[in-house]
């Protein structure tokens, strides 16, 4: 089969490659009908994650119809049946699935070890994202081997395009637990670094669930005006003051809350100083993220208030003003998407018509035109926001 490749930094190409057979009675194997390119596949690329080696198969937004299913799956999935697949592999029976953190899952990260050294304990096992998630093979790809697929999976009906559903796979939830948990009162204020993919289902998840004001922060205009579309008010951090504007916009008083939908890779500019620090520690190892938008998170969110992270952090990350997180009373949250806690209510919205992710599409494209489109999608060039790859 065909399928993007991981070759090393900045090197993806779309190879032909064993197909995937049923390994283990609780497999599933899907014919791929559509993937898509995210956010986290960008650290990949660049080579910040640690942990990726040359063969591996990218991809963890996928969907698509069951080919075969192993004898362990149960009677529930068959032949014949469409799904999303969450990037968080699951085994729904330990204590964590039932607590509903599926993105610690203790059963699926076979390469646990790994994971204990670089984080103190596992995590779930993740698609296409690295040996500290287990290294499974990726779903940008024509087929894909769905481990523990009684419990990994979203079953989704007909009739419903792909491009509606396709991002419960990751972004759509992942928008979503970011706003949850902000615990967003009528009268807050939420403040939202970051219109790429994430952000934008970040900003339409706070306006859903009732934030009085969504201020949306990038330097892209097409992202911004994207983000003014879905009713957020929005600062150009290349042309405006970000810290000056929030206190504006609320009455000096700061956002209640903050979510950083950037992560790691926060832009480097010479009028961000820290930014430029971040970048040389990283070149020579000193630390492994540039943390910008969380420090400037801490510095102006309204003290009480609460910060909620779904950006990715691989590693360490300095110079955090641990004084005013302290002292300002901050609350943190933050974590890998638990997809499944939100699957039945996000499923219910878009049949409801209350929400059609597929607004962030811009790019539509064969899985051979992969390789272009992960430069396309790094470099904002052609005003891409989120692409989709078809098999
Ligand atoms: N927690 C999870 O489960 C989960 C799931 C999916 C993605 N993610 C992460 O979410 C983040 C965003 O993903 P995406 O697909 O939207 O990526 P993206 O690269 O398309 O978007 C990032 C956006 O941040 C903007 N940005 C950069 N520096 C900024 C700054 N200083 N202030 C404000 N905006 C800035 C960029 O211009 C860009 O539009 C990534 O770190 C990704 O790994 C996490
Ligand atoms: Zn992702
Ligand atoms: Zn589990």
């Amino acid at each position: 089969m065909k399928a993007l490749v991981w070759h090393g930094k900045e090197d993806i190409r779309c190879d032909t490659v064993t197909d995937p057979e049923i390994q283990d009675p609780r497999d599933a194997i899907i014919k791929v009908t559509s993937c898509a390119i995210c956010g986290s596949d960008l650290h990949l690329f660049h080579n910040f994650i640690p942990g990726m080696l040359p063969g591996d198969i990218m991809g963890h937004e996928t969907m698509g119809e069951v080919v075969e299913v192993g004898s362990g799956v149960d009677g529930k999935l068959k032949k014949g049946d469409r799904i999303v697949v969450p990037f968080t592999i699951i085994c729904g029976e330990c204590d964590q699935c039932k607590r509903g953190n599926f993105s610690v899952c203790e059963t699926t990260n076979r390469k646990r070890h790994l994971a204990d050294k670089a984080f103190g304990h596992a995590t779930a096992g993740l698609f296409g994202y690295t040996h500290l998630t287990g290294g499974y093979p990726g779903g940008q790809a024509e087929y894909l081997r769905v481990p523990y697929a009684d419990a990994t999976h979203i079953k989704v009906p007909p009739g419903i395009p792909d491009e509606q559903l396709l991002f419960l796979s990751d972004i759509f939830p992942t928008g979503w637990q970011a706003a949850v948990q902000c615990d967003i009162e009528p009268t807050d204020t939420v403040a939202i670094w970051g219109c790429g993919p994430v952000g934008q289902m970040a900003i339409r998840s706070a306006i859903l669930l009732g934030a009085n004001q969504v201020i949306a922060i990038d330097c892209l205009p097409e992202r911004l005006s994207m983000a003014e579309a879905g009713g957020a008010t929005t600062i150009n951090f290349e042309t405006e003051s970000v810290l000056e504007r929030l206190k504006e916009l609320t009455d000096g008083k700061g956002p209640e809350k903050c979510i950083d939908c950037v992560g790691m890779e926060s832009h480097v500019m010479a009028s961000l100083p820290d930014t430029l620090l971040d970048r040389a520690k990283q070149m020579v190892m000193l630390e492994s993220d540039r943390p910008h938008v969380l420090r400037e998170m801490i510095y102006v969110c309204r003290p009480g208030g609460i910060i909620s992270v779904p950006g990715v952090y691989s590693g360490l990350s300095d110079m955090l003003p641990m004084g005013a997180f302290m002292n300002k009373g901050l609350t943190m949250r933050t974590g890998q998407t638990h997809v499944n806690r939100w699957t039945d209510d996000l499923l219910c919205r878009i049949e409801e018509g209350e929400i059609d992710p597929s607004f962030v599409i811009t790019h539509t494209v064969p899985l051979e035109q992969g390789p272009e489109m992960y430069q396309v999608f790094r470099d904002k060039r052609d005003s891409c926001v989120k692409v989709v790859l078809k098999p």
